[in-house]
């Protein structure tokens, strides 16, 4: 059984409550939140007020993805959101291990996530530290994107990190995942799949979330 969170930045925003009252009654197992700044990433997609309105509505824990610069800045603004984990990218941290602290002493979960192009070793310091690693297998701020095949193999090395470690952090995909690359990063060692496009442009969302939790 693999634990699947739709993103929502793919879903219709005029009809947002039919949205998240479709992935209520599926078998997600949380709600991925994309908020983009249009610094850290060339676009910008919604910010607290929505958040709110998404909080209210979803009966799924929320798996919140800050693709913004300087993250640690709206730790206590992400928990009054109801965030039950705050994912912060390592690219955007200079204090990482402070703002990770911060984050679970605020009473979430936390969880650090990697660019493409940023290896797994750079957790090595911080990985017993995590609830979650989310592996980018895009370069983060569109949905709709293509898998990049490098990241089975980052899986796999972050499996290993974690075992090695006894590290209890579960391992999200987040870009470009279907039922073909879904089943390769299953397969490598990840947890938790992470899908927009694929979920949304389907004819069936529930159903397609359905077959990706059955990987
Ligand atoms: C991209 C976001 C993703 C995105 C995934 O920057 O972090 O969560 O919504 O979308 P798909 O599954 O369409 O690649
Ligand atoms: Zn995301």
């Amino acid at each position: 059984m693999t634990l699947v969170s739709p993103s929502l930045l793919s879903a219709d925003f005029g009809q947002l409550n039919h949205d998240i009252d479709m992935l209520n009654n599926s078998e997600a197992a949380m709600l991925h939140i994309d908020v983009m700044d249009g610094v850290f990433v060339p676009n910008i997609s919604f910010g607290f007020p929505v958040m709110k309105y998404i909080q209210k509505a979803a009966q799924k824990p929320l798996d919140v993805h800050l693709m913004i610069v300087d993250p640690g800045r709206y730790i206590s603004q992400v928990r009054d959101c109801g965030a039950e984990i705050m994912n912060v990218h390592y690219e955007a941290c200079t204090h990482l291990h402070r703002v990770i602290q911060q984050i679970k002493q605020a009473g979430m979960k936390a969880a650090v996530t990697l660019n493409p192009a940023t290896p797994v070793i750079m957790l090595s310091d911080i990985i017993d530290e995590l609830d979650m690693v989310l592996l980018m297998s895009v370069n983060p701020g569109f949905g709709g994107q293509s898998f990049i095949e490098h990241t089975i193999k980052k899986t796999r090395q972050l499996r290993e990190l974690i075992t090695n470690t006894h590290s209890h952090a579960l391992i999200e995909i987040d870009g470009g995942i279907n039922d073909k690359t879904g089943r390769q990063v299953v397969e490598a060692g990840a947890d938790i799949l992470v899908a927009g496009n694929y979920i949304f442009s389907s004819p069936d969302p529930k159903e397609t979330i359905s077959k990706l939790a059955a990987l």
